[in-house]
């Protein structure tokens, strides 16, 4: 079932939101004009990452400093597990996640 997130007008570079879809908070982000959603939550411990800081394409985690590199959201650091990425889907003037 598609749930719509936001409408594709509103996305611009640096875009960041959050939501709750079917119980888990996800983090839509615009990153080199790409549209990414991922859980809002660092794999490391689980901060929440809508705080990140965004250094070109490498999301740094304010916590313990963790580093992701997007959109791949792989770690830098070699121990730590990869972000967790959800697929997004294209419907009409809408950008959404199929749940
Ligand atoms: S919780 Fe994100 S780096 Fe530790």
């Amino acid at each position: 079932m598609f749930f719509p997130l936001e409408r594709l007008i509103n996305l611009h570079e640096g875009y960041r939101q959050t939501f709750k879809v079917a119980g888990r908070n996800l983090l839509l982000m615009v990153v080199d004009n790409q549209p990414l959603l991922l859980e809002d939550s660092c794999p490391h411990q689980g901060a929440p990452l809508r705080t990140a800081t965004l250094m070109g394409t490498v999301l740094r985690c304010q916590r313990h400093g963790m580093e992701f590199q997007l959109p791949s959201g792989r770690a830098s650091q070699p121990s730590c597990p990869s972000l967790k990425m959800f697929g997004l889907v294209y419907d009409g003037a809408s950008i959404g996640v199929d749940v």
